[in-house]
């Protein structure tokens, strides 16, 4: 068979939070097929990059104070720690704000306006008038149209299901500010795809390129009418990059991220002295994407478009995988099932997981479910029971010997496993790593009982049949070996440890076919331990535990990222009565008079007032926060009842509340508009 040449993507990750156990789902999945491909003896090109442009990265940044290209760059160093973490092995991994994608946004976007395919529109958009900022759908939120439910998204209701425009909602407000947004007109572009339209359906249904559910949707949900206009543009403010011809207006990020995957490409190449055309414009190389299923749209009729529009290769086949679920339910942060990579790394061997996924990802779009129990069970039965347990159990026996010269009769068992190296391969290439996983530990389940029966660990007592020893670990090891080749894609920690034991490097896929012998074997090392339960809850524990502090990640819900500071700096206080409560007798006044104490650095003299004649002489520590003239008419809260006290400049005679640490940072409670003097605040 002649080497294929590949070019392997998984999705751009936003780069507006961590990485997460659902998307290690994707970064797994490929991670296996790469691994496989290269195994294989493939040519195999394997590129990333954080997707890093939109309204959401923006906020992201100014809320935690710093520019969008600090933000983009922690977030960057996080993910691909996060993925070397789990053993992911790209090539290269990019980012989407890079001056090649820039570039190679330019040709596209030549290539479309040539072919006539730009569209200039009026669009009517929500925008913030606090912010100064158009509202994208999911920063907008107000009352369903339909059902009347409070706090809905901007574009669909969570009680009713029902669809609906931003501008129709009730009483909306933007997410961001909490103002009311505006209407207000501005200028877009779309890529007229109804102009692809033959060319989109007959790519999407010709059967090689997607699964056949995937087509199917397609046909059913957008190929059988016109195929809408696409917005490819956002008026400023925008993080992203301008459209050189159009000032003031950025290509929308879903226009740059999928240019990013040949962005990254073209960086590798810059780093490799290699020519980007023998990648993105050449027939031989094959393009596969993976990607999860909520982002089907974007891949299969956008990009195939743009691509064919350009001039680059199509996608030889876009693998799409389902969505991620812990034991049967969505991950949830405060079930603590929302597991960050980061926080898993802390607790369990990424293996664990690689295996486990693999173990339940088939071809087909069916989501997949992370049940902690049967992770652990079934990590600890098939990998530590039946796998490792081959090696562990008699690499110790040959240790001083080596291997047997001439490979022993094993009743057919190795050839056998032999033999089933096309049936796995194949399962792999189709992404069925389940079957490749069921018909794997087959071969584990079939070596296991040859070793009981043999009991190697009867032999070693007996001088006399050290021969036979010799030849029952040369099998049992083989065959081990044998196993792991073929699980090398998804545990390669484990391939790397039984290349050092038999210190033979497990190199290609072929290395299944011949068993070793006449060699030495090392001392045997731990190689991988059972799934303890602890670890398992451990890690949830803390999950759940960070929920209060990844409230400034998530961009979601609130627009308010209040930090725990004063909190921490003052915790709340012992709980009280009502009556200990009534007990202070808070009461509206008004300042009418303010001055500064000369002799006083902290205080000024405040004249408050309780309506009618009452009056109260008040020395208040808030010189260095409000000047006096600015205090005279406002209305403040003064503890009414506190017992006089004998300054060195006069008589006190109560208090008014403030909150703030102190010198510049006070800050005065006032009531609400409407209140009087002399009121009482229960
Ligand atoms: N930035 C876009 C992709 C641009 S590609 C040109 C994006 N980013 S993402 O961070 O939201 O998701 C990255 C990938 O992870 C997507 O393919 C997505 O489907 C996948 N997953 C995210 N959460 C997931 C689960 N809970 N389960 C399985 N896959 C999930 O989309
Ligand atoms: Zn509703």
């Amino acid at each position: 068979m002649t080497e294929r040449r590949i070019l392997i993507t998984a999705a751009l990750p936003y780069a507006n939070g961590p990485i997460h156990l659902g998307h290690l789902v994707e970064y797994i999945q490929t991670d296996i097929w790469v691994r496989f491909q290269r195994l294989r003896g493939n040519q195999c090109l394997f590129v990333c990059a954080d997707d890093t442009h939109g309204t959401a990265i923006m906020i992201s940044a100014q809320r935690h104070g710093i520019t969008e290209e600090e933000w983009i760059e922690r977030i960057s160093q996080e993910h691909q720690h996060d993925f070397a973490g789990f053993g992911i092995s790209f090539d290269h991994y990019g980012s989407t704000n890079s001056p090649e994608n820039r570039e190679l946004c330019g040709e596209f976007w030549s290539a479309l306006s040539s072919a006539g395919l730009i569209v200039v529109k009026e669009v009517e958009q929500l925008f913030d008038p606090e912010k100064e900022i158009f509202l994208a759908d999911r920063f907008v939120k107000g009352t369903c149209p339909k059902c009347q439910a409070a706090d809905q998204y901007g574009d669909n209701c969570d009680k009713c299901g029902a669809t609906y425009t931003p501008a129709e909602l009730i009483d909306p407000f933007s997410t961001l500010s909490g103002a009311t947004p505006v209407l207000r007109k501005s200028t877009h572009h779309f890529v007229r795809l109804e102009a692809l339209h033959d060319f989109l359906n007959e790519w999407t249904q010709s059967g090689d390129h997607l699964q056949s559910e995937v087509a199917n949707y397609l046909k059913g949900h957008f190929l059988h009418e016109p195929l809408r206009d696409w917005d490819v543009s956002r008026p400023a403010p925008y993080f992203g990059f301008e459209i050189p011809d159009q000032p003031g207006n950025y290509w929308y990020v879903w226009f740059d991220a999928p240019i990013g995957y040949i962005a990254s490409t073209a960086q590798w190449c810059r780093q490799h002295g290699e020519n980007l055309e023998s990648w993105w414009k050449n027939p031989e190389t094959e393009i596969h994407h993976f990607i999860g299923k909520d982002i089907t749209y974007f891949h299969t009729l956008f990009w195939p478009g743009m691509l064919k529009s350009a001039g680059f290769n199509l996608p030889s086949k876009v693998h799409i995988h389902g969505f991620l679920t812990v034991n049967g339910e969505k991950m949830s942060k405060s079930k603590g099932t929302f597991v960050k990579a980061s926080t898993y790394l802390e607790h369990l061997d990424p293996q664990y997981l690689r295996y486990f996924y693999a173990s339940k990802l088939g071809p087909r779009l069916d989501d997949i479910d992370l049940n902690l129990d049967e992770f652990a069970s079934k990590v600890n039965s098939d990998l530590v029971g039946k796998v490792v347990n081959l090696a562990s159990r008699t690499a110790k026996f040959v240790q001083s010997t080596g291997l047997s010269t001439e490979y022993p009769d094993d009743q057919g068992l190795f050839a056998q496993g032999a033999a089933a190296g096309d049936e796995i391969a194949a399962a792999y290439e189709a992404c069925d790593y389940n079957r490749a996983v069921r018909l794997i530990i087959e071969l584990a389940d079939r070596a296991n009982p040859f070793v009981e029966q043999a009991e190697p660990w009867k032999l070693r007592k007996d001088p006399e049949q050290a021969d036979r020893l010799q030849d029952v670990c040369t099998i049992a090891l083989n065959l081990f070996r044998q196993v792991v080749v073929y699980l090398s894609p998804l545990l390669p920690r484990l391939a790397e440890q039984t290349s050092e034991l038999f210190g033979t490097p497990i190199e290609h896929w072929d290395d299944a076919q011949t068993p070793l012998t006449g060699q030495g074997v090392n001392k045997f090392k731990h190689m991988l331990k059972r799934i303890e339960q602890k670890d398992i809850e451990a890690m949830v524990e803390e999950s759940k535990n960070e929920i209060e502090s990844e409230n400034d990640t998530e961009t979601t819900n609130t627009p308010w990222s209040d930090s725990d500071q004063p909190l921490q700096d003052e915790p709340l206080a012992e709980t009280c009565t009502i009556d200990d409560f009534a007990k202070v007798d808070l009461r509206v006044a008004r300042v009418i008079e303010a001055e500064h104490v000369p002799e006083a650095n902290k205080l000024l003299k405040l004249t408050l007032s309780l309506g009618g004649n009452e009056r109260r002489q008040v020395f208040a520590g808030i010189k260095k926060a409000y000047e006096p003239e600015k205090l005279v008419g406002r209305l403040v809260v003064m503890v009414a009842n506190l017992q006089p006290r004998k300054m060195r400049f006069g008589l006190s005679e109560g208090m008014i509340t403030a909150s703030g640490p102190g010198g510049a940072d006070v800050f005065l409670l006032s009531p609400d508009s409407g209140a009087v003097p002399g009121q009482r605040v229960h």
